[in-house]
Parts: C-alpha cells; structure tokens; sequence
C-alpha cells in the first residue's frame, strides 16, 4: 500500500498527537516535524526518527512530504497553512483555521487554484456517536429538530493567549451546529465577556437561530473548574445526549431510555485517516475548507454580536 508522507508544524500540545498518529496509520509515514522552538521540535523528531526543522519553508521543500497538518498557535495557522499549500501539499489546518475570514478565503483559493485537499480539525465530527445523532436528524428519528444545546467548560489551559474561547472552543459547536442540521443559521446572538483572561473573551453563551424556527444554544467557557462536554438534541419525539469525552450516547422518548453502545475511538486517528483516504482516494472530506470559514463567519458575527449587543444576520 502506497504510504502518504505526512509532516506537522507545530509539535505542541496538539500537534504531538498529530506526530504520534502518522506514525501509527498504515496509510502514512511521518517523515519530519517542524516547531519555531528547537527543543520541542528536536525531542519530537528524535521520538520518532525523523527530521526536525524550525523553519518551515525549508522543510516544505522536501518532496516526500505530501501531507500537512498545521497545528501552530491559532494566529499563525493561516500562515503556515498558506506556505504548504503553495509548496504543493494537501493540509489539514487546525481549528479556528484562520485569525479571520479573510485569511481563510485565500487558503481556499490557493488550495482551489493549486488542486490540493484543505480540511479543518472539526474533531468532534468524527466521534461515532456525534456521526450518530446526525444520522438520525436526518432520518427523522427524533422526529423534528427543534433545538441543541452544548455545553463545552473548563479552566483556562493557559496555553491559549492569542484567541478567545469563541474562535478557540465555541468554534467546534458551531461547526456540530451546522453538521447535525445541515443547514446555515440565520442569525446569532451572543453574550461574551471576561473573568481572568486579560486579552480575549474567557466565557460565551451563543444562539444560532434557523430558518424554519429551531434554534441552538452554545455556552462556552474557561472559567468552569472542571471539565464538561455535552450535547443534547431534542427534537419533537425523542432526545439524544452526547458525552464527548466519554463518548457515550442516550437517547430518551416517551416509552424508553437507551444507551446504544460504541466502541471508544480515538477520534483524532479517524481524523487522520479520513484525511489520509481523501487525498488517497480522491474524494471530497467530511469537513471541507468551506466548512471551516463558514464555523468563522459565525464565529467572528458571534463576536460582532456581543458588542453591538444586537443580534446579527448571517448571509
Ligand atoms: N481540534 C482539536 O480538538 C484541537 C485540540 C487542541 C488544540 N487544537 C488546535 O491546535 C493548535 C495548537 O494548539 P496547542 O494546544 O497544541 O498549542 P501549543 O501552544 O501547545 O502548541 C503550539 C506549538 O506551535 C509552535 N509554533 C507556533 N508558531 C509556529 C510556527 N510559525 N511554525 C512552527 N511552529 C510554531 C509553538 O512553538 C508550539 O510548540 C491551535 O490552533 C488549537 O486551536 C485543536
């Protein structure tokens, strides 16, 4: 089986499971990691066995990389992603994709003009149980949908300086917003604010409202002292609630409560491999570049919205 050379940019918190997971896919070969800090980058590459660069113009140039994933601190995606797709290579660009909707729309023209996949790191769409609820929205089992509502709250990770939690954690919401409905809300409405975060918003409650009336809620924060990802789904008969860490699903009507059971993945393997695949095989990903400017837009209109202190039309 042909094997896909994979590099990362960026070998931090998340971009070390990014490493680990191209050294562990059949369909791909890790074959150098670049980090502006030299240690990290060294201590990755020693890891495993391959090459360490700091800058990464220098290490795009190496031909056997085919696949990238970008997983810099959030301002520096679109740039780095930017650089990979004009030296040729397919990219999945961490979430929030971009520091702007304008810097996203170039990584779609490039990737476009230059024939390459560019896929964001919407994670939560590759959790079986998330793949699940879709599903049966779209199969009517729960009846109508009439609303979801996420809750995704923790402490600070302190890491996290150059974006608010809007661009950095609502993102993934408003992007399983509009994957469960498939369908782009019409307006937003969002209360932001900060308790210790000195720069950006540290905690937001967004509503997305739809054309046919449903609507979702989004509250995110860094100000929660322990950590809690839910999704519930209602819809005119039954009620689906996802866990996200640990992956279980219920689903209540009128008559019963279930609890189907699906084995735990690793989501980001999945990621990686549906990326891998894509590219392979030449096929459209689960998560388009359109996706993540779109998840932008809302993003940056839920922004917009605090502000003004008015709720704001999404074209
Ligand atoms: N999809 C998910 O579920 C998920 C989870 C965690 C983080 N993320 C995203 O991954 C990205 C990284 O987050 P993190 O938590 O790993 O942050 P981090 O600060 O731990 O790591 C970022 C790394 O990028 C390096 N870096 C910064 N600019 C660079 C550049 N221009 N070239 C090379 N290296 C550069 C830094 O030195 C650092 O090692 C963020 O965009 C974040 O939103 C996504």
């Amino acid at each position: 089986m042909k094997k896909l050379g994979a590099a990362v940019i960026g070998t931090g918190f998340w971009g070390k499971n990014h490493t680990r997971v191209y050294g562990e896919l059949d369909s791909t070969e890790l074959v150098a990691v670049c980090d502006v800090n030299r240690e990290r980058a060294k201590a990755m590459a020693n890891q495993f066995g391959v090459k360490a660069y700091t800058s990464s113009s220098r290490m795009l140039k190496n031909e056997a990389i085919e696949v990238v994933s970008v997983c810099t601190w959030s301002t520096k995606l679109a740039k780095e992603a930017l650089k990979a797709l004009n030296a040729g290579k397919h990219v999945l660009v961490e979430k929030p994709m971009a520091t702007n909707t304008k810097q996203a729309k170039k990584l779609l023209a490039v990737a476009e003009k230059n024939g390459l996949h560019l896929t964001v790191g919407f994670l939560m769409r590759f959790i079986p149980g998330l793949q699940h609820i879709r599903e049966a929205v779209e199969n009517k089992k729960l009846g109508e949908l009439v609303c979801a509502t996420a809750k995704r709250v923790s402490q600070w990770p302190e890491r996290i300086g150059d974006v608010g939690v809007v661009k950095d954690t609502a993102i993934h919401d408003i992007d399983v917003m509009r994957y469960i409905s498939s369908e782009d809300p019409i307006s937003v409405y969002a209360k932001t604010g900060s308790m210790r975060h000195r720069t950006f918003e540290d905690y937001a409650q967004i509503m997305l409202t739809y054309e046919d009336g449903k609507s979702a809620f989004i509250e995110s924060n860094w100000i929660t002292p322990y950590k809690t990802r839910i999704l519930t789904v209602t819809g005119s008969e039954a009620i689906m609630k996802l866990d996200y860490i640990t992956q279980e699903l219920w689903i209540e009507d009128a008559k019963e409560n279930l609890q189907p059971r699906f084995p735990w993945r690793e989501p980001l393997k999945l990621e990686l491999q549906h990326f891998a695949d894509c590219v392979l095989e030449k096929k459209k990903p689960v998560v388009t570049g359109v996706d993540g400017l779109k998840a932008l837009e809302i993003a940056e209109a839920a922004l917009r919205s605090s502000a003004k202190n008015k709720a704001i039309k999404l074209e």
